[in-house]
């Protein structure tokens, strides 16, 4: 993990936030690459989850919603998670997450559990009153379940359909910790899939199926995928059944991504509340019923993560000194989120080289995100392109000149070939 996290600053993945000013726990950052792999993450669920398929469409609510929402939601009144402190050392811990009575920092003894609500309060306009209270969101979904008639009614979609949004939550998390993993301010990609009562068992399997899908896209491989059956009593206040996915992350297991059949719950929660009918009319058979929903969650942080996670390799590879071998990193993100996809390297900085170079890389970056490096020796840039996981590395030397080629290296499996410059584009668009 320290690896990990070190590669990350090193190499401006993610490092911490506000760091001039002694930075701030618990909070990070996404620096040039980290917010490439975050943003191809997202573009890829939202291309995989809304804009190939005919049933589902996508939403971009506020974060600050009204409170009534989270009034109507449960959260103002279950969104909690026990809380103890030590006695003597006063540090906080989740109750759920220590075993045993004591203190595992100072082994003072601890206060009984009291319940401890993770909402985010903030005040609107300049009084601070209570009038003006109100939450930054702790998941998107609700505004699915708020806008769920405006959507049906614009959309004119048909149940079985979804929403999908993307976007930031907020926690006021007892023990943020684990890098990435918990933090107070973090990203969800969520989908409310609305449904016939009678059709969620059938829909839950089904959605399990498309998570493992995704799961193998991002290249996490099923062994380090386990399904946790979470039963009663642990179960979100609004949630008949729930699996959660965990991963092998370096710290141990622990959930990645979750499904909750969240019945008609929040719907006819809101229906109450807001006094506006939430019903719906089969077009067909004329059947009126607020529809259950199906709830595949993923964070994206989690995402970012367990696929550093699988990606992070060292192996024994040959220097340019025969015989020699030293021990590379290589990020082994597949190709399709990795943050920069080709480096262009001109072997010398001389103009003949670079002039040729150059024109490379405006041709290549109009196809993929691509970068220009002629600093340092060709050994060193290949060094760096591997630990940042870039696929291509596409070398420019003097027989370019005459012979009109390139060496394109493979990142996995370090094989260079010699390629016509004419067919560069189409031979890099055959490897994606
Ligand atoms: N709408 C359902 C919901 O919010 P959740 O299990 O509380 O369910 C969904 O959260 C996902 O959001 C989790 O599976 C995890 O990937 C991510 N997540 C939750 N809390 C987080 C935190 N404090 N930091 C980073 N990611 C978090």
């Amino acid at each position: 993990m320290e690896k990990i996290v070190s590669l990350c600053k090193r190499r401006g993945f993610i490092f911490p936030g506000s760091e001039i000013y002694g930075g701030m726990a618990n909070s990070w950052d996404y620096g040039p690459l980290g917010v490439e792999l975050k943003n191809n993450i997202k573009q890829a669920w939202w291309k995989k989850f809304v804009q190939e398929r005919g049933d589902m469409v996508g939403l971009d609510a506020t974060l600050v919603m009204n409170p009534k929402v989270w009034e109507a939601s449960g959260h103002l009144k279950n969104f909690t998670d026990p809380l103890v402190e030590c006695k003597k050392c006063h540090n906080r811990f989740r109750a759920d997450h220590i075993e045993g009575k004591t203190c595992p920092d100072c082994g003072g003894e601890l206060t009984t559990a009291k319940q401890f609500n993770l909402m985010f309060k903030t005040f609107i306009g300049p009084a601070e009153e209570s009038a003006n209270v109100a939450y930054f969101r702790p998941e998107t979904a609700q505004a699915m379940f708020v806008d769920f008639r405006q959507v049906l009614e614009t959309s004119r979609k048909r149940i079985p359909f979804g929403i999908a949004q993307i976007g930031k939550a907020f926690r006021n998390e007892i023990t943020p910790g684990n890098f990435i993993f918990r933090t107070r301010e973090f990203e969800q990609m969520e989908i409310e899939y609305f449904i016939k009562e009678n059709d969620w068992e059938k829909s839950f399997e089904y959605w399990l199926g498309e998570m493992y899908d995704w799961m193998n896209f991002l290249g996490l491989k099923k062994d380090h995928l386990h399904d946790l059956e979470v039963p009663e009593k642990e179960r979100a206040h609004y949630s008949k059944r729930t699996i959660d996915i965990e991963y092998d992350f370096l710290f141990g297991k622990d959930e990645l991504y979750g499904l909750a059949y969240r019945t008609n719950f929040d719907l006819k929660n809101h229906s109450t509340s807001s006094g506006v009918d939430l019903v719906y009319t089969d077009p067909e058979s004329g059947e009126k019923y607020i529809p259950h929903v199906i709830e595949p969650t993923f964070g994206v942080d989690r995402s970012v993560l367990a696929v550093l996670t699988e990606a992070y390799c060292e192996e024994e590879a040959p220097t340019t000194k025969e015989g020699e071998t030293e021990i590379r990193v290589v990020l082994k993100i597949p190709k399709h989120i990795a943050p920069i996809k080709v480096a262009i390297l001109p072997l010398s900085k001389k103009e003949e080289l670079s002039n040729v170079a150059k024109e490379i890389y405006k041709e290549v970056s109009r196809n993929f995100f691509a970068e220009y490096d002629e600093t340092q020796s060709i050994g060193k840039r290949y060094r760096r392109q591997d630990e940042i996981g870039t696929p291509y590395c596409v070398t420019i030397d003097f027989d370019s000149l005459e012979d009109k080629k390139v060496t394109v290296r493979d990142r996995d499996t370090m094989e260079q070939e010699r390629i016509e410059i004419s067919e560069l584009i189409n031979y890099l668009k055959n490897k994606f």
